[in-house]
């Protein structure tokens, strides 16, 4: 619609003013406001933008592969794959403390981004899908303001030294759902348009204490699992009601996996396995959470699979706690 085209067209016209014939990195996390910026740039500057997905091993089963698919093949944009699994791996051994574990990431992500720009020939921009409630928040923070930083957001972690950017950050001035509109004026598909949140620092923050490869391996399964149950659920619900997004029931959905073990039985056999936490809530913005009241039918599927598909899990529970007191992730 017109509106949607002038902010498009005002959008790109900043960014080519901007960035002149520089070249553009672009962080690109596979997330809703990354991606947006990505289409934006592409079509702001086309191969003068240079996406760089940092594959920090992460991310849910999957993901990096739709990423990577998206953006060679729908968008006509330089897109670099970066593997930083190993690295980043050996960055968090034996790190269980969550701010620690943001920090790291967070740190590691602005020097793969500028070892990037480095190869390029020193690139002097680097693209972000910072909005505007991000805004507020370190506003709130650098200032010393009331409103206290509960959780540090991996993008306003600082450069580390000997990093510099310029930074572009065309969406700073727009909310979530205004962000989701532009994707699908600018063509990205539903399946990222309508992503649910995902926290930068990943499934890092989704391991209760020190993150491994086994331990990693364990979550991404039951995740996958969560995730399928979860959206087919949401899928019946859009279909029944019309209406997704904010308004959807299940405002986002996951596993955990907790720093303990426990005592089974299977066959004849004594197990002492890990549990898998699962979390579902209902959610406008996120700054305040119901957990999902889910049918009792698809707890237990996602239980009775879990266990069964899952070697080294032996229980399923269910958090139900709200935010406040909780938070909606574990960390
Ligand atoms: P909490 O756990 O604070 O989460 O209730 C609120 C929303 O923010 C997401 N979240 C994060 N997003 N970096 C992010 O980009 C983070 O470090 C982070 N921690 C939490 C969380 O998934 C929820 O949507």
């Amino acid at each position: 619609d017109w509106t949607m085209d002038s902010i498009i067209e005002d959008s790109v016209a900043a960014i080519r003013e901007k960035v002149g014939e520089d070249r553009v990195i672009l962080g690109l996390s596979g997330g809703v406001d990354s991606s947006v910026v990505a289409a934006l740039g592409a079509r702001a500057i086309g191969r003068q933008l240079v996406c760089v997905f940092v594959d920090h091993g992460l991310l849910r089963k999957g993901e990096p592969e739709e990423v990577e698919a998206v953006f060679t093949e729908q968008f006509d944009v330089d897109f670099i794959r970066v593997d930083a699994r190993e690295r980043y791996l050996e960055l968090l051994a034996g790190v269980s403390d969550p701010e620690e574990k943001r920090r790291i990431i967070g740190t590691q992500f602005w020097k793969e981004f500028f070892a990037v720009a480095q190869q390029l020939d020193g690139v002097k921009y680097l693209a972000q899908g910072t909005i505007y409630p991000d805004i507020i928040e370190s506003g709130a923070r650098k200032t010393g303001g009331k409103a206290s930083t509960i959780k540090s957001h991996h993008n306003l972690i600082p450069f580390p030294e000997g990093v510099s950017f310029e930074l572009i950050e065309p969406l700073d001035h727009f909310f979530k759902d205004e962000v989701r509109a532009l994707g699908t004026a600018l063509g990205l598909p539903d399946h990222i348009v309508h992503r649910q949140p995902f926290p930068g620092p990943g499934l890092a923050i989704r391991i209760i204490g020190d993150v491994d490869a086994e331990k990693l391996e364990v979550l991404k399964s039951a995740d996958a699992i969560v995730r399928e149950e979860l959206d087919a659920y949401n899928e019946r619900l859009f279909q029944e009601t019309g209406v997704r997004d904010s308004e959807r029931s299940v405002w986002q959905y996951f596993a955990v996996l907790p720093d303990i073990r426990s005592v089974g039985v299977m066959g004849d056999e004594r197990t002492y396995a890990r549990p898998i936490i699962l979390r579902a809530v209902e959610s406008q913005d996120a700054m305040t959470a119901d957990w999902a009241r889910l049918p009792y039918e698809l707890i237990a599927r996602v239980s009775s699979r879990v266990v069964a598909e899952v070697p080294g899990v032996n229980r399923v529970v269910y958090d139900v706690t709200s935010k406040p007191p909780a938070t909606v992730e574990w960390e």
